[in-house]
């Protein structure tokens, strides 16, 4: 059938969901009679309602499910659904208990009128009916409804602003234990960090975190906070059947568990010392990744209800963050001693090189230099001797032979380790490097020193030499530099030591990442020295525009015994 203005102001209202807000009541006229829906409607139509007409009660049950009428005025003789079954369903409807039904029945049908009431009906209409008290009693009714409409939105509105305001609370501080977390470096200060910032979001007047070593049942206090009461003073190390409480390895099984703490003398270490402390409930927080214990955080209380159900739950959630701080530490503090113990082997193995080194250039200098030399005085003695003239070319074959042998010797015996650099020190040892070098090469080398530069240990000494060595075997290989200038100057409380080149320059972060992938070894090596003494390397270059290495080393590491005569 069609419910003529019913049915249009239905459509509009599923449109636009702002509707239901609307100001003006709405009344909801339920009849199969299409005159006496019409007869009905026009005793309201004027009067400040938006009215909804449906001409059965199916109908009427679909309207009333998404369009929520203030009132509903219900016929009723209907055929199928009747007045009475609609209004026993609309009352057995969650929700739609209070909108105020009115039914429609004959003067003389006494029995309807109270089946009706009983069906959950609040009052009744008479036919034929009288307009103005009709409309009297409507205005009563909607506005009683409206303002208890208004009330429960109140009362909902109310309740849901206190939530808000304690979720947004709750991830306020989730989100400053977040970020204190962030700033802690070590496990002890994650904990340290986190329990003054737990008091707010789980009230208790006891906490504690202990780390569980990586291998073992061994326990760790980390931190314990008496939020503002005299703490319970635990134990700094324990195991973990000391707590009382048993747990399950394994994600699902890090759940918080509670303990009443009624019984007192036979309780486990832990809780007697809370009980002791005037704590009655501990809730036990297992702290874990994946399937591995990392620690428990504690929470006591001081009455039997301590911990509600949503108080275990943001427990649980605390520990999961804490649980996920403490693994990353526990990760990054493996990786930082991992690199510590390379570090120091690598710093080994160069100082192990260094003194093979100089064992060896002392060999090569003292046996080998010596024999040479008396090889040859010998020869030159053979020489004045030699009978023939042939028998001279070839002592003199053999005399140049030597003396060239002598050469090499020395060079690869002061390549290895300038003795001058134990001798005399570093700027006497670096001036006659650059010198040779600039004889050598042809090039224009140039050293810069500050005279007043005493011994700097032999250390920083080697590892100053080192480092110019291969800048300058760089430049010389790589760059076809025209001019190179090394400088050695006391700057700010440090030792500046630098090697300019002139040449083709390079890009030092993609040679230091071919050299990280096995490529070469120069300038990690320069580094290892530098940052063996403490000191910093800086690399400045890039493609045509030459090259400048930097060590800067602090100079406390001077020390006069570090000399080796
Ligand atoms: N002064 C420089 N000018 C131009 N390129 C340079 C200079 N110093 C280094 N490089 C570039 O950086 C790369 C890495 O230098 P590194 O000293 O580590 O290795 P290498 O000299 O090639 O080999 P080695 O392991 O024998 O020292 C060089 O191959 C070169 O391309
Ligand atoms: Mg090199």
């Amino acid at each position: 059938m069609d419910t003529g203005v019913g049915s249009k102001a239905e459509s509009s209202r599923r449109e636009n969901p702002a509707f239901y807000h609307a100001t003006r009541p709405v009344l909801l006229i339920v009849d199969d009679e299409p005159l006496g829906l019409k007869s009905m409607a026009s005793v309201f139509e004027g009067q400040g309602y938006e009215l909804v007409l449906a001409g059965s009660g199916h109908e009427a049950m679909q309207f009333v499910e998404t369009g929520r009428p203030d009132v509903i005025l219900l016929d009723v003789m209907m055929p199928g659904m009747d007045g009475l079954e609609a209004c026993r369903r609309i009352r057995s409807h969650p929700g739609m208990a209070e909108i105020p039904i009115l039914l429609v029945t004959a003067l003389d049908d006494r029995q309807s009128r109270l089946e009706g009431l009983e069906s959950g009906a609040d009052d009744y209409i008479t036919k034929p009916i009288d307009r103005d008290e009709v409309r009297a009693r409507m205005r009563t009714i909607t506005r009683l409804n409206r303002f208890r409409r208004l009330q429960e939105e109140i009362v909902y509105s109310r309740q849901t602003m206190a939530e808000l305001r304690e979720y947004s609370r709750r991830l306020d501080l989730l989100r400053r234990i977040d970020r204190a977390i962030l700033r802690a470096g070590s496990a002890a200060e994650i904990a340290g960090q986190v329990l003054p910032l737990l008091r707010d979001l789980i009230p208790h007047s006891h906490a504690a975190i202990y780390r569980q070593e990586p291998r073992g049942q061994t326990l760790t206090l980390l931190a314990e906070d008496g939020s503002g009461q005299p703490l319970a003073k635990l134990e700094d190390r324990l195991e973990l059947g000391d707590l009382g409480v048993a747990f399950e390895a394994g994600p699902e099984s890090f759940c918080p568990v509670i303990l009443l703490l009624g019984r007192g003398a036979n309780l486990p270490v832990v809780p007697r010392q809370l009980h002791a402390a005037g704590i009655d409930v501990l809730m036990a927080i297992p702290l874990g990744h994946y399937d591995r214990m990392l620690g428990v955080l504690l929470l006591g209380g001081p009455g039997p209800a301590s911990f509600s159900g949503p108080q275990t739950e943001i427990a649980k959630e605390v520990g999961g963050i804490i649980s996920l701080a403490l693994a990353h530490t526990e990760l990054l503090e493996n990786v930082t001693r991992s690199r510590s113990q390379l570090e120091s082997l690598s710093h080994k193995l160069i100082l192990v090189r260094e003194e093979e080194s100089r064992h060896i250039a002392r060999e090569l200098h003292d046996e080998i230099g010596q024999i040479l030399a008396v090889l040859n005085l010998n020869l030159a003695a053979v020489k004045k001797g030699a009978g023939s003239e042939i028998a001279r070319q070839s002592v003199d074959g053999c005399l140049d032979l030597v003396a060239r042998l002598i050469t090499k010797v020395r060079r690869l015996s002061l390549d290895l380790h300038p003795s001058l650099l134990d001798d005399f020190g570093l700027v006497t040892a670096l001036r006659r490097h650059v010198e040779s070098l600039a004889d050598r090469t042809g090039l224009d080398l140039r050293f810069q020193a500050d005279e007043g530069i005493g011994r700097l240990g032999t250390e920083l000494e080697t590892v100053c030499f080192r480092v110019v060595q291969e800048a300058i075997t760089n430049a010389l290989r790589h760059a076809e530099p025209g001019h190179l200038l090394i400088r050695l100057r006391p700057y700010a409380g440090k030792l500046e030591l630098s090697v300019s080149d002139d040449g083709h320059g390079f890009d030092p972060e993609a040679a230091l990442e071919r050299s990280a992938g096995g490529g070469s070894l120069g300038l990690l090596g320069m580094r290892e020295r530098v940052s063996l003494v403490s000191g910093e390397l800086s690399i400045i270059s890039a493609p045509g525009a030459g090259a400048v290495i930097k060590a800067s080393f602090p100079l406390i590491n001077t020390r006069e015994e570090d000399h080796v005569p």
